[in-house]
């Protein structure tokens, strides 16, 4: 029946759209999620540094008794960098990446994400390099701050791009959230080696937590050399070729699968629509296209944006970093702790065992499950902790059973951040963008992440501070953020559709079709390249003898037996209405739908015969 629709070859069969996904894949998303390391890395030891000893007497001038751990000739409470310096060293950072952000995506586009990476990578370096070469260079070290940041945006950005272009659909919200283990990983592993270095005499204490991050630019920037560049970057730039040769290695198939050139068919199909649709202009046109369109259109450009900015906006507004980046000062600021550093390295392994449960439960349960219900339970422990802060856990009531109850609290409260909005909030951005702005969409909402970042970093101190000028709110700072997880709450409830189990191309035609509220149940029923032969049949036709050109080209290239038998059957093809005469005709079937689209992300593979 619908082959009977269909005057050309191509994938009508949902289940043919995506290769079995292999252990490969898995190993190179995997890699790529090692860029988390930089951004956790990077935000981690910044803190650690800020309260050493050794540099703080650099860039005072103070005196510091190492053996007897005590400042000299001053009074230990006031032996700190001043708050300016403190605050504009940690923002300069979410500066540099929030502009990394916004230039990365069109870069990526430009260059390709790989060496996009790449060349962010070089940038972190060198930012490292001055940092590190900046002994008691105010300037120097919050000019290589910034240009590090720079590097992160660039990774944190095109890292989410790249993986979830090449990720199987599959497991794509699984893997995404690998990256968002690195992140947590990066943060740990900060914490412990400026934990080892702080008590040293020397340069060493902060140029080693400094130096150590060479090593996860040497191990990105080098692997990516080997990976392969994204199929849909290919695609954008009219590279079929190119494109087939690296879906079949990230897919682990041989180039002339029929599951590569059916994937390859819907990549370029959802392309070209994308392309029918967005309007083509200028530079400047391009940018403004990214806000384009209706507010009310789920699929509107504009809509995408709210979407990716806000998830990064509330993510940030749950309050988590100002229990990573302030945690340790507000556990002493609790009183009855003997040892806040400690608690506050609980809080971060906490974080890290946490977030493999989402690997999982992006998956089974879904994107929009773990957004609504993360932000449920972080709003009940958020306002424990507020109300038994104001009540039992008062300083003056000085009971240490209820303090323990709130650190208990704030642990779950990071259980629940980490194994939903943390993971997700990434997903989700890398899911939601149409191919021709989705690498400017990506880079929006990751420099709204930083720019959200930035503001709490600058804020938070003065919210719980005691200091003249602070609001001293304490603990009452929890309803705070509870109140906000509430709007984060909402905005996921009407705003964040499902998407798990789809490809990035049935994710634009989900979100076209219905309401983010209705997106769970919604199954695909076509596909890009049916779509388009119903709009453009002969346009497609040829499309897809691209498509196969390409692969038949590459696969000959590659195997060093060009043409042959592959040309003849092109040739042939080109006679035939319905392809080029071999045995796999209009794929699919009325049969074969059912079963092929379900949303459960371990479903059988359908058996469609050719
Ligand atoms: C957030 C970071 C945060 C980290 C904690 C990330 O998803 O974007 O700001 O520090 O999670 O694990």
């Amino acid at each position: 029946m619908v082959s009977a629709l269909l005057p050309f070859e191509g994938p009508a069969d949902l289940s043919r759209i995506e290769a079995p996904v292999t252990l490969k894949a898995y190993l190179i998303c995997a890699f790529a999620a090692c860029g988390g390391l930089f951004f956790g890395y990077d935000t981690g030891w910044i803190n650690g540094v800020l309260g050493m000893p050794y540099f703080i007497t650099l860039y005072t001038g103070y005196s510091y008794d190492y053996d007897r751990k005590q400042p000299i000739g001053i009074d230990p409470v006031n032996f700190g960098l001043p708050s300016s310096t403190k605050s504009l060293m940690t923002s300069i950072l979410s500066c540099g990446t929030f502009f990394g952000a916004l230039i990365a995506g069109d870069i990526a586009d430009f260059i390709g994400r790989r060496l996009t990476i790449i060349i962010g990578c070089l940038i972190f370096c060198v930012g490292c390099v001055l940092q590190i070469a900046s002994t008691n260079q105010t300037v120097l070290f919050v000019f290589g701050r910034l240009i590090a940041g720079l590097g992160v945006g660039f990774i944190s950005t095109v890292i989410i791009l790249y993986m979830s272009e090449i990720a199987p659909r599959k497991v794509r919200g699984a893997l995404v959230s690998a990256y968002q283990f690195c992140i947590t990983v990066g943060i740990l592993l900060a914490n412990c080696v400026v934990y080892s270095t702080q008590d040293r005499n020397d340069t060493g204490s902060y140029r080693i937590p400094i130096g150590v991050q060479f090593l996860w630019a040497l191990i990105l920037g080098t692997g990516l050399f080997i990976l392969p560049e994204s199929p849909r970057y290919h695609v954008m730039k009219g590279q079929l070729q190119s494109a087939a040769k690296s879906l079949a290695y990230v897919r682990g198939q041989p180039i002339e699968s029929e599951y590569i050139k059916d994937e390859l068919a819907e990549i370029v199909a959802n392309h070209e629509y994308e392309m029918q649709v967005v309007p083509q202009t200028s530079y400047i046109g391009s940018w403004v296209a990214c806000f384009h369109g209706s507010l009310r259109k789920g699929n509107s450009n504009i809509r995408r944006i709210i979407l990716g900015c806000g998830l990064q906006m509330w993510q940030q507004l749950t309050g988590i970093n100002f229990i990573f980046y302030f945690g340790t000062t507000f556990f002493q600021q609790l009183g009855t702790i003997s040892n806040p550093f400690f608690i506050s390295l609980v809080t971060t392994l906490v974080n890290v065992l946490s977030t493999p449960i989402s690997f999982v439960a992006v998956e089974y349960l879904g994107r929009r499950f773990l957004l609504i219900y993360g932000a449920m339970g972080m709003i009940i422990m958020q306002y424990i902790v507020a109300i038994v802060g104001v009540t039992a856990g008062r300083i003056d009531a000085n009971d240490p059973a209820a303090v323990r109850g709130m650190i208990a609290c704030i642990c779950i409260n990071i259980f629940f951040f980490a194994t939903t909005w943390g993971p997700t909030g990434w997903v989700v951005i890398g899911e939601c963008f149409p191919l021709p702005i989705r690498s400017r969409g990506v880079g929006i909402s990751t420099a709204c992440n930083w720019f959200w970042n930035c503001i709490i970093a600058v804020v938070a101190p003065y919210m719980v501070g005691n200091s003249k000028g602070s609001a001293n709110l304490g603990p009452k700072i929890f309803f705070i953020w509870g109140s906000l997880c509430i709007f984060s709450m909402l905005f996921a409830y009407f705003l964040v559709p499902e998407m798990k189990g789809l490809t990035l191309e049935q994710i634009d035609k989900m979100m076209e079709e219905v309401s983010p509220r209705k997106s769970k149940k919604w199954m695909p029923k076509t596909t890009y390249v049916a779509e388009l032969a119903r709009r453009d049949a002969e346009k497609s036709r040829q499309q897809w003898r691209d498509v196969h050109a390409a692969t038949n080209t590459a696969g000959g290239l590659e195997s060093g037996m060009m043409g042959g038998g592959y040309q003849e059957a092109n040739e042939m093809g080109a006679m035939d209405p319905y392809g080029h005469g071999t045995t796999h005709g209009v794929h699919g079937g009325g049969g074969g739908y059912g079963n092929s689209m379900g949303r459960d992300p371990y479903e059988s593979p359908n058996t469609v015969r050719y």
